[in-house]
């Protein structure tokens, strides 16, 4: 079986390019290294001690993925490569309509032309926006609060009105929850080049002493200490997730989106001072200003996965912990 992983080289993309190639499937991927690192490839093989094929471009460059369908025999294509940066997001729209709207389309006219019908796509949580209820579950009503959500909910979009065009399509849409955490190896993670929007990157940027202290946006919110409430799922929980949705496009017809998520959520300070105690390491913080566009709580209703995918989350909140300072002390 083979699987072409699109963005394959990022945090995501990586760990799931592991566990595919651990459970015997054939990897095709493609990555412009557009936020990602050329040894990310060697880690990945010696991680698993095997091979893969390896695209450096663009998904927009029609050429290298004519190139690309033409010399392999793809069943299925894991769309992971898009820009994924909330705040730049805000700041630069067209480049985030444009890369992450166009390549998909690109990609799906060539799936079309080469009769590859079975994808599996990254979508985001973000598309719930502001959610009404707690847990979420899959059928709530979806909407953005900037750019980068908005080019996910239109992909949904896009992909739901393929499906309906031709109904041999496969589609699996999956909506990630928050990812953290890296390989139990230590040899891949994530370690964003400039300085990080999200907690866990952060987090252990102040763990390592590159940054002096955690900013903490608000302890105002109506949670159980203030502070924002997410659903953290280890990475590569999530890869595992990916397996799972391989097998279902495989075998059945459609489109239909599933939550990744463990379920549980977890506060900032639960995250800040599991990772103190895990790792026996200081995060000095203070409290400042909400982010603009935060939510209180955002957590996943996460049965639709279990009973559509067979996919539970087994890792821990230590696990995400001690897994992502394993790795960036590695780095
Ligand atoms: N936070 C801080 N300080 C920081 C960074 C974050 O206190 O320096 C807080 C936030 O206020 C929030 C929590 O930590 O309460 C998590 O924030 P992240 O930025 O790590 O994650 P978000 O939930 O805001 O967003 C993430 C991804 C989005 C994705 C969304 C899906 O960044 O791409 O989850 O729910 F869309």
């Amino acid at each position: 079986m083979k699987i072409l992983v699109t963005g394959g080289a990022g945090f995501i993309g990586s760990h799931t390019t592991v566990e595919l190639l651990n459970s015997n499937y054939e990897i095709v991927m493609i990555d412009n290294f557009s936020n990602s690192n050329k040894e990310v490839l060697n880690k990945i093989k010696i991680i698993t001690q095997k091979d893969f094929v390896f695209y450096e471009g663009d998904v927009q460059d029609n050429i290298l993925l004519e190139k690309i369908f033409s010399e392999h025999n793809i069943d299925v294509v894991i769309h992971f490569a898009g820009y994924k940066a909330v705040g730049e997001s805000v700041k630069q729209p067209l480049k985030y309509y444009e890369n992450n709207l166009y390549s998909t389309i690109e990609l799906c006219q060539m799936m079309e032309k080469y009769k590859v019908k079975k994808l599996v796509f990254s979508s985001s949580a973000t598309v719930y926006g502001q959610p009404d209820k707690l847990p979420i579950k899959e059928d709530s009503k979806l909407m953005t609060t900037n750019p980068y959500g908005t080019t996910k909910l239109m992909i949904e979009n896009i992909l739901k009105d393929l499906a309906v065009s031709d109904e041999t399509w496969s589609i699996a849409i999956l909506r990630y929850f928050n990812p953290i955490g890296a390989h139990e190896s230590g040899l891949i993670g994530e370690n964003p080049k400039d300085i990080p929007n999200n907690l866990m990157p952060y987090i252990m940027k102040v763990a390592t002493k590159e940054l002096d202290n955690l900013n903490i946006f608000g302890n105002d919110y109506n949670t159980h200490d203030g502070t924002g409430v997410r659903d953290y799922i280890h990475v590569v929980d999530l890869a595992k997730g990916h397996l799972k949705a391989c097998e279902k496009v495989l075998k059945s017809n459609g489109i239909d989106a599933y939550n990744l998520g463990t379920g549980t959520g977890y506060s900032v300070l639960d995250l800040v001072n599991t990772f103190m105690k895990v790792n026996q390491v200081n995060i000095p913080y203070k409290i400042i200003d909400r982010r603009p566009g935060d939510i209180a709580s955002c957590y996943a209703d996460n049965s639709y996965a279990k009973e559509k995918l067979n996919f539970e989350a087994t890792k821990t909140i230590e696990d995400m912990c001690r897994d992502a300072f394993n790795f960036i002390k590695n780095s």
